[in-house]
């Protein structure tokens, strides 16, 4: 089975059966990066561009090793140093790297869409890295290949999804993911940080987190987005940390084997407690070393899909 698009956009359109594709091969992909040589000349020969228009930490570096460790000839581009300040457009950029012949390029715009339009007029591969509030996709095979790993399935499991909804690529992705999948989905946050109608995704809402805590079998903490701080959708930090940081005190609440989960950047103290973030309930770094398996299995699907056409 294939991929039935070139590209990996948004995990939205995505079938069961893609997902688990993907979740599938990022679990035999795993075991490369616990050998001692960790490499497989899976993609020799393959150009792989990551081009990030914004910050990151796990998503670049993440996908950087599993480029490095399927063998392909990675490149890193990010906005300062290249010919924007000289007013080349997103389009003609990408271009220029597909005319030195990309197989597939990675990208992370604070543009929702940006990904998707230039997948329109490139032949390459793209992946979404991250385009503004809209998705994250590998953040959520990540986070999904996580749930799985831990325990055992995602269908009929309760995936309590905390914090700034509106504006969080992460929890779209996840949304749609795990809806798929078959899991119950429950977001919990302040009223302004929850669009309305988003129940027609198939989710479940609660503004009293203390209600659903004792359901949840994991709990996926949203980073607060500081830099939106000054805005209105807050009355003010220690309110919401009063309310909605998982704290020691609210994780008792939970069943014992509750899986605690944060895509990171971690605020620690505002949206979660140190204390929760480092502790036994936490797989917040198990979900930094999936990431490298689901974007190993993503270069595998898409870059070399050429060849897996070829020999089929
Ligand atoms: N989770 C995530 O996307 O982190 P980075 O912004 O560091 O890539």
């Amino acid at each position: 089975m294939q991929l039935r698009s070139k590209d990996l956009l948004g995990i939205e359109g995505l079938t069961e059966q893609e997902i688990t594709l993907i979740l599938d091969t990022a679990d035999s992909f795993r075991e490369v990066s616990e050998r001692s040589i960790k490499k497989v000349p899976t993609l020799r020969g393959r150009t792989i561009i990551n081009f990030f228009h914004e910050p990151s930490t796990r998503t670049r570096i993440s996908f950087e090793i599993a480029a490095k460790r399927m063998s392909a000839d990675g490149i890193n581009f990010t906005k300062s140093g290249s010919s924007f300040s000289k007013g080349e457009t997103l389009l003609d950029t990408v271009l220029n790297l597909q005319a030195m012949q990309a197989d597939l390029i990675v990208i992370r715009h604070a543009v929702p869409g940006a990904p998707g339009l230039i997948a329109r007029h490139l032949d390459a591969s793209v992946i979404n890295a991250g385009d503004g509030p809209h998705e994250h996709p590998t953040q959520a095979l990540l986070d999904m290949l996580t749930i799985r790993r831990n325990l055992g399935s995602l269908k009929g499991k309760t995936v309590v999804i905390v914090g700034d909804i509106a504006f969080s690529r992460v929890a779209r992705s996840n949304i749609h993911g795990l809806v798929t999948m078959g899991a119950r989905v429950i977001v919990a946050g302040p009223p302004t940080l929850i669009p309305m109608g988003i129940e027609r995704l198939g989710v479940e809402v609660s503004y009293d987190l203390d209600r659903v805590i004792p359901e949840a079998d994991a709990i996926m903490i949203l980073r607060i987005q500081l830099e939106r701080q000054g805005k209105i959708f807050l009355p003010s930090l220690r309110e919401y940390s009063r309310l909605y940081c998982l704290t020691a005190d609210r994780l008792r609440q939970a069943r014992r084997d509750v899986l605690v989960m944060h895509p990171g950047p971690i605020n620690r103290g505002i949206e979660i407690d140190p204390r929760v973030a480092d502790g036994d309930r936490s797989v917040i770094l198990d979900q930094v070393a999936n990431g490298v398996a689901v974007r190993m299995a993503l270069l595998f699907l898409l870059a070399g899909r050429k060849e897996m056409t070829m020999n089929q």
